[in-house]
């Protein structure tokens, strides 16, 4: 029968069997499924897993810093944070197609995780140990969808599982890979890991890099981690974070419309709003959200987020629109 108790045991097992008594590495990124999986693979191996939080400049506000927090104090976990912002702002400049940035991200976490790994090697004194593991908190969605599951076709390369690089020198371990969302917070319960962890709502390893439809820029960036932080501070304080899935925050960089505000005409760009209601991200359908929170967010960013002067609603279910925009 399955039981979140079973299942954690059976990983656990799983885990030990394959790493033995090697180091591991678990890249942590502030959502349920990298914790979980870090979590899941801390009761198996103990201090043969360090947690890499890479901070590519692509996070919402606050999130490095609640990671950092919550996180460690939850697990006790060894956490390394790693700057990594210039690199990957380097290696996206330029770039508009979403494949391409998808790409290019799981490519510079794998490259940062490889420094990662052989500095924590060599600080444990064991260099020539043959195998690096990565620990990846991969869904059964994730892997349906990039096209390693069951005959689906590919409809995007989640970074952790079709956008990684071919030249990969990690063996995976991905504990939560047959699990559903739903599942993977129950077991996060079981773990122990606290609501603020396990309930939070999911959020995309590539970050705002795919919530910027155009080339991401740090001024780009900036811009809408601050429409961001208004719609998450609207959505919580109305009381809706456990009824909608995830909201979706866009920047459409390469759109811009005319508005007029104060005496003067704008030429600014739109932010998306892209609520939706899920159970387990393969299909969604757009959240019925109250008009006056709608009205508070989008009054709130035109006022205080300069360059943008339109605020709009997505509306499309999915299929056929994906939840992000990229
Ligand atoms: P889509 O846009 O495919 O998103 O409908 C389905 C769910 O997956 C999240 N998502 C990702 N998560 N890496 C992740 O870890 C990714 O590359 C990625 N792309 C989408 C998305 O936020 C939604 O919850």
């Amino acid at each position: 029968t399955w039981t979140t108790a079973n299942v954690v045991d059976e990983q656990v097992a799983l885990i030990r069997e394959q790493v033995g008594t090697k180091r591991a590495i678990c890249g942590l990124s502030g959502g349920v499924d990298s914790a979980v999986a870090a979590a899941l693979v801390q009761k198996a191996i103990g201090p043969q897993l360090t947690c890499v939080y890479v901070d590519h400049g692509l996070m919402r506000k606050g999130e490095t810093e609640q990671v950092e927090k919550d996180f460690v104090a939850a697990t006790g976990v060894q956490l390394r944070v790693v700057d990594a912002e210039e690199r990957f702002l380097t290696a996206l400049a330029g770039v508009s197609d979403p494949e391409q940035k998808r790409k290019i991200i799981g490519r510079e976490f794998i490259r940062v995780f490889e420094q990662a790994q052989a500095e924590i090697v060599a600080e444990a004194g064991a260099e020539g140990e043959d195998v690096a593991f990565l620990v990846q908190g991969t869904l059964y969605p994730d892997v349906v969808e990039s096209g390693g599951g069951t005959g689906t076709a590919n409809i995007k390369s989640h970074h952790n599982v079709g956008g990684l690089p071919d030249d990969i020198e990690f063996e995976l371990v991905e504990p939560l890979r047959k699990l559903f969302k739903d599942e993977v917070r129950m077991v996060g319960q079981e773990l122990g890991l606290p609501d603020e962890i396990v309930q939070r709502q999911p959020f995309p390893g590539p970050g705002l890099g795919i919530r910027i439809v155009g080339e991401v820029t740090r001024e780009r960036l900036d811009l809408l981690r601050e429409a961001d932080a208004i719609a998450r501070e609207e959505l919580t304080a109305a009381g809706l974070d456990r009824d909608i899935w995830q909201c979706p925050v866009v920047l459409l960089a390469d759109v811009r419309s005319v508005g007029v505000q104060g005496d003067g005409r704008t030429y600014g760009h739109p932010i998306v709003l892209r609520p939706v209601s899920s159970e387990d991200a393969m299909t969604a359908d757009w959240t019925r959200m109250p008009y006056d929170v709608l009205a508070r967010i989008s009054t709130r960013i035109t006022n205080e987020v300069a360059e943008v002067n339109r605020v709009v609603l997505d509306v499309t279910s999915k299929p056929p629109g994906t939840i992000e925009w990229e």
